[in-house]
């Protein structure tokens, strides 16, 4: 093959618009503050990010690429930016890794997916987007897979590019929305997952097979939708996870169904078992994150066997502004260990994460009525689980509410009514100013009005998981960041534990 002869100097060839990219960003990146980025999730170098892309291990670390347009902070024609980690929590930035710089990824360089060749090259699997004028005028985009083979740091797009197109679809596939390759190593041989619009308009995951993981042959269908969640299903990733197979999406246009799903960008987590032909047999369909900021998971198996999940912290629908600047804009979720529980998706905060835990403020069977502020615990770079109970066993309160990143104008709350089994988590005073939807509503598991609810606040991020990561829902929220006041309510008579640590990022600087 081709790219195996190609000597290392050529393997390193640069385009212009790659090179234009990376020195953008070289320039420009160093001028945004640390004050307006998270501390440990992670950011673009400068300009806009959406979803996660090529999240894999390679040579024992483990890289993150993402969707990428330096040059402003909005979409545009998609790069790949890339970071490592060995922890999950400190991310190291490396060059951008793709442009869009060849006739079948002109207009972009869309989602996709890495693995570790056996030859210790790095693959990416990506969707390049090509658009047409029509006769009538209109833009068609064209979606096609590709590949580039790289060590880590730089990538050589493939001749034999692009290795998926409309010629290996299924009959009545759309060619407009074929994207999203997520690829793995199964035994011997390589499988990818991608979305395409079947002839109805709505979405299916297409399966796709290879020897060699560069010439790939069409399968069959993972699963469709059938319009019942949502239309194009985009960014998929199928694996396996204590003994069950899921498989999960990011559907458009969604329909709301109760307090499960609601209506626009959504995502999906379907839990069975494969057949033979590795269509999924479903057990049971949820929501991923009931949040209003979430969107195109995917997910890796760690070095240790941990299946980690990390995704886009915001959602087209809401995706209009940043909290702070318009230097930046987009952030991931922090990393979460996934497992399965009672046939429905546990997500929680990686361990990792405790490795930053600074001072702890503990209490324990406070009594809650009126709005009671604890010393020590306030902040905005914070893990803090929040144990509630009852105060007398037979008579059931009928609201916990928790203030968060408050000050005189702002808060952000988290309410729980046991009596309805219902979390509601309401940033409709987070200091946003575009009217677009603030609340979210969720049904959550309570025994006799207990719940745990843990809360990771990285400034402008709030991500909750409730019950040991039964939910999760993930919050930008557009509070400055001097408001940093946590209080708590009752309606009705309760105990309540606090477990608080700030969360400290210079360790290595004190050792
Ligand atoms: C999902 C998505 C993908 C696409 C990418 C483009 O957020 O729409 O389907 O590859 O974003 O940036």
């Amino acid at each position: 093959m081709t790219h195996r002869n190609r000597n290392r100097k050529e393997m390193h060839m640069i385009s212009q618009t790659l090179q234009k990219a990376r020195d953008f960003e070289a320039q420009y990146a160093p001028y945004v503050p640390q004050e307006e980025r998270p501390e440990f999730h992670v950011t673009g170098g400068i300009g806009w990010i959406n979803d996660p892309n090529g999240f894999s291990v390679y040579k024992g670390e483990y890289h993150l690429f993402h969707q990428y347009y330096p040059y402003k902070a909005v979409w545009g024609p998609m790069h790949w930016g890339h970071l490592k980690t060995r922890d999950f929590i400190r991310w190291e930035r490396l060059p951008v890794a793709l442009a869009p710089d060849m006739p079948y990824d002109k207009d972009g360089c869309f989602s996709g997916s890495a693995i570790e060749m056996p030859d210790g090259r790095q693959l990416l699997m990506y969707t390049g987007v090509r658009e047409e004028r029509q006769e009538d005028g209109s833009m068609k985009p064209f979606q096609t897979q590709c590949l580039a083979v790289g060590d880590g740091v730089d990538y050589e797009k493939l001749d034999a590019n692009p290795v998926l197109t409309a010629a290996d679809l299924p009959k009545g596939g759309s060619t407009e929305d074929f994207r999203d390759p997520k690829m793995w190593r199964e035994g011997d041989c390589y499988y990818a997952v991608v979305g395409n619009r079947p002839a109805d308009g709505s979405g299916s995951i297409l399966l796709f097979r290879s020897d060699d993981a560069f010439h790939w042959t069409y399968q069959g269908r993972v699963a469709s939708n059938h319009r019942q969640y949502g239309m194009m299903w985009e960014c998929p990733d199928y694996f396996k996870l204590d003994g069950k197979d899921v498989l999960m999406v990011s559907p458009q246009e969604m329909s709301p169904m109760g307090l499960e799903f609601h209506a626009g960008n959504g995502t999906v987590c379907m839990i069975g078992q494969e057949n033979e032909k590795k269509h999924l047999i479903r057990e049971n369909v949820h929501a991923i994150d009931y949040g209003i900021d979430f969107y195109a998971p995917q997910t890796l198996m760690a070095l240790d066997g941990r299946r980690i999940m990390i995704a886009w912290l915001q959602n087209w629908d809401t995706a209009r502004s940043h909290p702070v600047t318009d230097r930046i804009c987009g952030q991931m979720t922090l990393p979460r260990e996934l497992s399965i529980r009672d046939g429905r998706l546990i997500q929680r905060p990686v361990r990792e994460l405790d490795n930053y835990h600074g001072e702890k403020i503990s209490y324990k069977n406070v009594p809650l009525s009126t709005e009671t502020f604890l010393t020590g615990i306030r902040g905005r770079t914070i893990d803090m689980t929040v144990n509630v109970r009852p105060a007398n066993g037979s008579v059931m309160y009928h609201a916990f509410k928790m203030n968060l990143a408050k000050d005189g104008e702002h808060v952000t709350t988290i309410r729980f009514k046991p009596g309805q089994a219902i979390v509601r988590v309401d940033r409709s005073r987070c200091g946003y100013r575009f009217d677009i939807v603030h609340v979210r509503e969720f049904p959550v598991y309570s025994r006799h009005g207990c719940i745990k609810l843990r809360v990771v606040m990285d400034k402008h991020s709030l991500e909750l998981f409730v019950n040991d990561g039964e939910q999760a829902a993930s919050f930008v929220m557009y509070t400055p960041v001097s408001a940093d006041v946590i209080s708590f309510e009752a309606e009705g008579e309760l105990l309540m534990d606090v477990d608080k640590y700030d969360l400290v990022f210079d360790k290595e600087d004190e050792e």
